[in-house]
């Protein structure tokens, strides 16, 4: 399979061999790092949308390889607050740089960028879309903790809590987890559970997913815990918001009677939904897992530009 001038912009475009060989070469580069893999190229960020863990691991990876970076993190300072079109920024960029990694609040923007790009376009989230570099780093974590996700033996469960509706984190891993024969679990608010597109494609997989009453039922009954925060930004009535953020929150008193080996992942960041208690429970494990980001973010960047 060759990676050289892909672009990343929707799990559902990578097979599991894919996956596979994407977690492989993170793996390569956190035993063996190497310096000047992408000496000589350029990067630009294109974030378009608030971002810490993204476009920061992004940027890391690409010095960790010797690369440069350009772009920018506030719209505001650029052409577009003149009215410039996506596409016409992208046409400009892609004369810049070598690869373009972008954040847009609308779905579909990556995909857009691409259309106009001749140089690799990496999707760092699209409205509540997707977020394919999240999943390859959530994956990557998952199966550090637990190798039988892709060794196979006894199926993980996984649980998926919060808002499973606007979290475009977990519409992305529930779609790779499909090629990894897992058990899922869902918790979430009313009129925040997981679209029917998803479920569908699980459905159709093979892939059993399995709404729970609460918080504590998935903390007894998983592997790991995917918690995801209210997306406030996203959501139609603040007065419903405040409402429902309450009621979606773990703490360590809850994971009284939880397996020894349950790990709670978030994506990050977190506002409500894991109290600080929890961080020192040997089951967090999410920032471990935004670490995780910069190897994962270095073979992709060293895949598409074709150096591996
Ligand atoms: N996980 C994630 O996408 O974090 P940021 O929004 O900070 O990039």
């Amino acid at each position: 399979m060759t990676f050289a001038g892909r672009h990343v912009l929707s799990i559902s475009d990578f097979a599991r061999a894919d996956i596979l060989h994407v977690l492989a070469s993170a793996g390569r580069l956190e035993r063996e790092p190497r310096p000047d893999l992408l000496a000589g190229r350029l990067m630009a960020t294109l974030f378009f949308e608030p971002s810490t863990r993204t476009r920061l691991s992004f940027e890391a990876a690409m010095h960790k390889l010797g690369g440069r970076v350009i772009g920018f993190s506030d719209v505001g300072s650029t052409s577009t607050k003149k009215g410039e079109s996506l596409a016409d920024t992208l046409r400009m960029v892609e004369q810049y740089a070598d690869v373009i990694v972008i954040r847009h609040p609308r779905d579909g923007a990556a995909r857009l960028a691409s259309e106009v790009s001749r140089v690799p376009i990496i999707n760092g989230g699209d409205g509540a879309n997707q977020h394919p570099t999240q999943t390859f780093l959530d994956l990557y974590t998952i199966a550090k903790l637990f190798p039988r996700l892709v060794d196979g033996g006894e199926p993980l469960t996984i649980a998926f809590a919060g808002d499973l509706r606007y979290g475009r984190t977990v519409h992305s891993l529930l779609v790779a987890l499909c090629h990894f024969g897992v058990r899922v679990l869902t918790v979430a608010p009313r009129g925040l559970e997981m679209p029917d597109t998803y479920l569908n494609h699980a459905f159709t997989a093979g892939i059993d997913v399995e709404p729970v009453p609460s918080l504590q039922e998935a903390v007894r009954r998983s592997d790991v815990l995917y918690m995801t925060r209210l997306q406030e930004e996203r959501f139609p009535d603040p007065l419903e918001f405040g409402h429902i953020k309450a009621s979606y929150r773990i703490n360590a008193a809850m994971l009284a009677g939880a397996p020894a080996h349950l790990r709670i992942l978030h994506p990050l960041p977190r506002v409500n939904e894991i109290a600080i208690d929890v961080d020192r429970t040997e089951h967090a494990h999410y920032f471990a897992q935004a670490g995780n980001g910069i190897v994962v973010r270095q073979a992709l960047l060293g895949l598409v530009l074709g150096k591996m």
